[in-house]
């Protein structure tokens, strides 16, 4: 058993945890950063994020050269799938990620502890190593940046092989027939969107009326349409009450969500995505009296710190979107207000994207979030088919809507679906930090031919005056 001191102790190498530990090493803070897993990142470098994007972009490339280049004039033949090398190079790609974030914690200085922390007293934590032993680090500061982990289902027993999470379903060894999804969330399309491009059939089974329900309703209609237009079946209002595994594969026993006649599907894979829920186990927050909400997650003020005096917590662990760019602008301002300085984050302008093709991808308010809030707004919508880039491209499916206040024309919310939707939706959050009026964003030049140029035009629309259509 060996003690060290710290000015901060980081439990949890995630993207807000390794984030918040490098910069309260910036800010000359001694910064160690506990982490149980075998690698730097969390979930996002580890099963999350990057994995999922590795897969869609490569499983995106294969589906456009097996169906979308003969529109193009480029003729193949052949093309043939090999899963074990699209897994190798998603692999290095966490690989390297994971790796890049050890040598920057050494270029900063932090101490990497491997190992699993519990909070034993207000400023102690205490490590039970990975490699074995105790260490006990005293801190001035504790950040809790514990992440989350998928939300379980009765009667759908998580076994990784048939019946997967996102991580099962991120290390399939080969491609189902038929995956049933359960939950039309991010994780389902996105997982469904790979596994559906490399050859399955996929089902989506939502217990609510549509799918993606935070979103914007207009763009979450469309989006069900182009998706359903893919080849998914998407299953709304519908309940699942078990997922029995057989010899085969597995049967999924559903049933409409009021109550009613049940039926089987069956499939070779089931993929549970219900959500996450925030992760504190063997923390010892009861023991250090750190409060958590009615829905588990770890209370804090708009300083992220908990209800003790000196214990912090961000990212998944605490409310809002379980996102990881939410997660490191949050370490980044809670190691700030540890040093001292002011750090804050504008939970109003979060972006959030959906990486399926195309993507979907929102900023600020829904319209059915401004109607509920009795928000007097004006509504600017461009389609991509009248936007000239979109068409030379082949990617004219979806559009951009622009909210804006009616009185004082400020932007309250931006909605895209398009295939280039997730760098869009950077410019509105640009805009709406800034405070910008649709027409700002409609007297800014936009580069011709961009996908961007719908963002001009919709803006434009907002006053009743867009050019290409
Ligand atoms: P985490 O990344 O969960 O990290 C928490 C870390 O704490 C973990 O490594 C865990 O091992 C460690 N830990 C927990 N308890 C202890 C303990 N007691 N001691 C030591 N270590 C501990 N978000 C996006 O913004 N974009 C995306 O494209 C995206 N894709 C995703 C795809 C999938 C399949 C999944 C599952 C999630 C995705 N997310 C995405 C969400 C994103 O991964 C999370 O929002 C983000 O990782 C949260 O960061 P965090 O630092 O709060 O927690
Ligand atoms: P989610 O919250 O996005 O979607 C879950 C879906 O399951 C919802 O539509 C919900 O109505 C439905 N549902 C809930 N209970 C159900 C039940 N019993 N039966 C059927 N449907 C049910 O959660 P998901 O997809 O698990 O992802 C978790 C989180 O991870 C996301 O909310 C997001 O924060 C993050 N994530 C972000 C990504 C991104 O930024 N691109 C990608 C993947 C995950």
């Amino acid at each position: 058993m060996s003690d060290q001191s710290f000015d901060v102790v980081v439990i949890g190498a995630g993207p807000g945890g390794y984030v918040a530990a490098i910069r309260a090493a910036q800010l000359g803070l001694k910064t160690a950063c506990v982490e149980k897993r075998e690698t730097l990142g969390g979930t996002c470098l580890n099963i999350g994020c990057i994995p999922s994007k590795a897969l869609l972009h490569a499983s995106e490339l294969y589906d456009h050269t097996k169906h979308g280049l003969e529109n193009f004039g480029v003729k193949v033949s052949d093309v043939k799938l090999d899963l074990k090398a699209m897994m190798k190079q998603k692999d290095e790609t966490v690989a390297s990620l994971t790796q890049g974030i050890a040598f920057l914690f050494k270029k900063n200085k932090v101490e990497h502890v491997a190992g699993t922390g519990t909070i034993t007293a207000k400023n102690t934590v205490e490590v039970a190593l990975n490699d074995g032993g105790k260490k006990t680090l005293k801190a001035k500061n504790i950040i809790i940046a514990t992440g989350s982990d998928s939300t379980p289902l009765d009667g759908v027993k998580v076994d990784e092989k048939k019946i997967v999470s996102s991580t099962g379903a991120l290390a399939l060894a080969k491609v189902p027939k038929h995956l049933v999804v359960i939950g039309g969330g991010y994780i389902g399309l996105e997982m469904g969107s790979v596994w559906r491009r490399l050859g399955a059939d996929v089902t989506v089974v939502e217990f609510l009326d549509r799918i993606t329900p935070g979103l914007d309703q207009e763009v979450g209609k469309n989006f069900a349409r182009v998706l359903k237009k893919q080849g998914f079946e998407i299953k709304t209002s519908t309940k699942v009450v078990e997922a029995k595994s057989t010899k085969t594969g597995v049967t999924v026993v559903v049933e409409p969500a009021k109550g009613g006649d049940r039926e089987e599907i069956k499939c070779d894979v089931v993929l549970l995505s219900i959500g996450r829920f925030p992760y504190t186990e063997a923390l010892g927050l009861d023991k250090a009296g750190v409060e958590l909400d009615e829905r588990g997650r770890v209370k804090v003020d708009h300083n992220f710190q908990t209800s003790v005096p000196g214990i912090w917590a961000i990212g998944d662990v605490i409310e809002g979107p379980m996102l990881a760019h939410k997660a490191e602008d949050e370490g980044v301002a809670c190691a700030e207000n540890i040093a001292g300085e002011v750090g804050q984050v504008n939970h109003d302008v979060i972006p959030a994207v959906v990486y399926t093709m195309p993507e979907v991808a929102s900023v600020g308010k829904t319209e059915e979030e401004l109607k509920e809030a009795g928000v007097d707004y004006k509504a600017g919508k461009f389609p991509f088919t009248a936007n000239a880039r979109a068409k030379a491209n082949g990617n004219t499916e979806g559009f951009v809507k622009i909210l804006a206040d009616a009185r004082t024309d400020r932007v309250l919310g931006v909605h895209i679906i398009g295939s280039d939707a997730g760098n869009m939706i950077a410019e509105a959050a640009l805009g709406m930090e800034f405070g910008a009026t649709a027409e700002d964003i409609a007297l800014t030049c936009h580069a011709h031919p961009t996908e961007a140029e719908a963002m001009k035009e919709a803006a434009l629309a907002v006053h009743g005056r867009p050019i290409h259509i």
